[in-house]
């Protein structure tokens, strides 16, 4: 028996080496669809593999009468309508692991280039101004960075910010205190996190909690001059909030990694100076986009012939 699997988001070519390897595999790579091709072409595959544009909705997952597994290479599922897959006992696995590395790499990168103003330096020397007075930043030893998120990336980030010589304070509803004692860093509330910070960084998923968690409450809690870092999902900080915390100077600059709408070619955040940003680039690695390709072609592997999935 053959099975039809649609991969269509671009995955690391050998990362998927074990789907290649498998005979019973029918492989197709298109990336290209718009929702309405998606959807149109759905019924013909067994399994759908995605990385975070493709948005499986539930209007896709109806018409995919064929559809035994959804693989995501990344971590995140939020573009997985995860309720409408279990009512059509569709199998959902994701590859928790695989890009941790690059997510924590990628926001001390921003961390820094935030502190220093890195981009915003590098933007005027190509305009050709040698300008030293403009990019005055600050440094990162002996301050606080705030984590709101302490599991695997935050812990990652809590490593890193200590080898800067950072104060490092988390708040996570799911973690003792006993994780951060073991990471050497301080635990709070929320509120304790928001209040003492130079530095705050978030590594939630997105969901119904944490939507929003950084509004303009929070905004006010915070430390005037406070620096905001986003590299894990577009929705955890509201943006409008963010953009008047700037405006007003309560913020000193944000990093962001990651939008409420992805993907855009406009955004108003993007017409402050004070922001830098990427566009969704924390997993993209070599390595990490290899491992986490490699983790769900295993499971699909797996799954097709009739054994046991790592993460369901
Ligand atoms: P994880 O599941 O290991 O950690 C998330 C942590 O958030 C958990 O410890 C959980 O207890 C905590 N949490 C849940 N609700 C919370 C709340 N209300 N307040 C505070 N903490 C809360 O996930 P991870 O692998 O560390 O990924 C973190 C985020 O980064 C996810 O949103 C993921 O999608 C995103 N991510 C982004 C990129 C990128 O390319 N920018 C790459 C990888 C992961
Ligand atoms: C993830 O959740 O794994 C990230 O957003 C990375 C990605 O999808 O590329």
């Amino acid at each position: 028996m053959t099975f039809n699997i649609l991969i269509s988001d671009p995955l690391s070519e050998e990362g998927i080496y074990p789907l290649r390897q498998s005979a019973e595999l029918n492989i197709v790579i298109d990336t290209t669809n718009t929702p309405e091709e998606l959807v149109s072409k759905i019924g013909d595959f067994d399994a759908l593999l995605v990385r975070s544009q493709t948005q499986v909705t539930r209007e896709l997952i109806e018409k995919a009468t064929n559809l035994k597994m959804i693989g995501r290479a990344g971590v995140g599922v939020d573009n997985i309508d995860l309720d409408a897959a279990t009512e059509h006992g569709i199998i959902v696995v994701n590859a928790p692991d695989g890009n941790t590395n690059s997510a924590a790499e990628h926001t001390m990168a921003m961390l820094m280039s935030l502190a220093r103003k890195i981009p915003q330096a590098f933007n005027s020397l190509k305009n050709q101004q040698w300008d030293r007075k403009s990019f005055i930043g600050v440094e990162l030893k002996n301050k606080t960075l705030g984590i709101v998120g302490l599991g695997r990336i935050g812990a990652e980030v809590a490593h890193r910010a200590k080898g800067q010589r950072m104060n490092v304070i988390a708040y996570d509803p799911f973690l003792t205190e006993e994780k951060a004692k073991k990471l050497g860093i301080d635990f709070g509330s929320v509120e304790d996190v928001l209040k003492v910070s130079d530095f705050i960084t978030v590594h939630t998923p997105l969901l119904k909690e944490t939507r929003h968690l950084i509004n303009k409450k929070a905004f006010e809690m915070m430390k005037d001059g406070v620096r905001i870092i986003n590299c894990a999902r577009g929705g955890i900080i509201d943006e409008d909030a963010l953009y008047d915390a700037i405006v007003s100077k309560k913020v000193a600059g944000a990093a962001l990694d990651v939008f409420e709408e992805e993907p855009f070619v406009d955004h108003k955040l993007l017409t402050l100076p004070e922001v830098i940003a990427t566009p969704h680039l924390g997993a993209s690695t070599i390595e990490a986009q290899e491992s986490v390709a490699v983790d769900v072609s295993v499971d699909v592997v797996n799954f097709f012939n009739g054994g046991a999935v790592q993460n369901p």
